[in-house]
């Protein structure tokens, strides 16, 4: 998002306001954004709202900027535009083709990506002509950021409340990025597994699975359809990405086995607990005992099963080691059958729960490349650009 230039148009509509809350987003991402309003918004925001959040110009008018051609050469000057909120009175003037004010030429004379992101009524939203005016504008390759149930300014709640901010910040980012992935199915486990021994209490580990919500999210925004398998985590997982949510090592064995079966590319960085108790109580233990025995036993191989039955693809498994590090996890991707292994070391608390990692990945006999030092989105796109080099090798 660093130095990339946005188009952002806004139009009439009451989540206008919500238009500046994501202009200081982008603001504060490193974007450089010129902002259009129509006529209708500016009686929802002012345009000092967003000349304030961006420093620059906001602009509303063909006929008084000064200079001659303004609406060329906002677009020139883009790589993405986006319209928030795309009110039914945009969609359909873009659907047609009408420039009967700055915002609809501008994008009429665009040939960068564009993204809408629809907010009206539920009756509005609903209506045939809008429903037709979007699958046009679809066909013609704009990206429609779709609305949400919910919550609507008229106090009802239905559909047409505008996108989540992640989820039009995930829009640009995609427009954004080479499309590398395009056409490829990748899976990537992530997060801790719980394996219960009573209702309340349960066996597990410090992941968060914030590596692998990063990778989804990268090749996401690389053009790949992603499946995610998540263990128990707060992290919410990204828009675009097939979640399935999933607690045990026997449920994450089985949801990464069927997505693994026809995925060009899967990562398994989940910290799949190794052992779970052999019974799981099915009523709460009571504290009276002083010390209680727990039996444990081997949970499925999954990253190992993966492997096993593969077709096709390339397999990358995770390594979190306290000792020999590269040595460990290289005998480790042998045995497993897997194509690379990324290993970090979890010495001190360092790897779970924290924002930085560092990894090495390391795939054959001698192949190694060391990942550096990062934040975890850093790291995955690092080494996705790995993965691409070495499935082109
Ligand atoms: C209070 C109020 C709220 C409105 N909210 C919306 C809205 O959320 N979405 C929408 O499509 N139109 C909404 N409209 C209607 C638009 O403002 C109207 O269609 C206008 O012509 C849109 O102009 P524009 O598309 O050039 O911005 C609203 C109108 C009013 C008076």
């Amino acid at each position: 998002m660093k130095g990339a230039r946005i188009l952002l148009g806004v139009g009439g509509g009451i989540a206008a306001y919500k238009a500046a809350a994501l202009t200081s987003t982008l603001v504060q991402r490193g974007a450089l954004l010129d902002v259009i309003l129509t006529a209708e918004a500016e009686r929802f925001v002012s345009p000092l709202t967003f000349s304030s959040l961006t420093a620059r110009p906001a602009y509303t008018s063909l006929w008084d900027v000064p200079e001659r051609i303004p609406h060329i050469r906002l677009v020139r000057e883009a790589q993405v535009g986006l319209v928030v909120p795309a009110t039914a009175n945009l969609l359909a003037k873009l659907a047609l083709g009408l420039a009967d004010d700055l915002l609809t030429t501008a994008l009429l004379a665009a040939r960068i990506p564009l993204i809408l992101a629809p907010a009206m009524n539920e009756a509005m939203y609903e209506n045939a002509a809008t429903q037709e005016h979007l699958a046009t504008l679809r066909t013609r390759g704009y990206t429609i950021v779709d609305p949400e149930r919910g919550y609507l300014a008229e106090g009802e709640s239905g559909i047409g409340r505008l996108a989540d901010e992640e989820r039009l910040v995930e829009a640009l980012e995609r427009a954004l990025t080479p499309q590398t992935l395009a056409g490829t199915r990748v899976t990537v486990t992530a997060g801790p597994t719980r394996e219960a021994f009573d209702p309340v209490r349960f066996v597990s580990n410090a992941s968060t699975g914030a590596t692998g919500v990063a990778l989804a999210r990268e090749a996401a925004r690389r053009g790949a359809a992603v499946t995610l398998i998540l263990g128990p985590t707060l992290l919410a997982p990204p828009s675009g990405v097939t979640t399935v949510r999933v607690a045990t090592a026997q449920e994450m064995h089985d949801a990464a086995l069927a997505s693994a079966a026809g995925a060009d590319i899967v990562i398994a960085s989940a910290a799949v607990v190794d052992w779970r108790p052999v019974n799981d109580s099915p009523q709460k233990q009571k504290k009276g005992e002083q010390s209680i025995d727990v039996r444990l036993e081997a949970t499925p191989d999954v990253v190992a099963e993966i492997a096993a039955r593969k077709e096709k693809g390339f397999l990358v498994g995770f390594a979190a080691e306290t000792q020999d590090h590269e040595r460990n996890a290289r005998e480790k991707m042998h045995r497993k059958h897997l194509d690379a292994i990324a290993v970090n070391d979890v010495r001190d608390g360092h790897g779970f729960g924290t924002g930085e990692n560092a990894l090495v990945l390391l795939w054959g006999k001698n192949g190694r490349k060391d990942l550096g030092t990062a934040s975890k989105e850093t790291l995955a796109a690092r080494l996705l650009d790995a993965i691409e080099e070495l499935r082109c090798s």
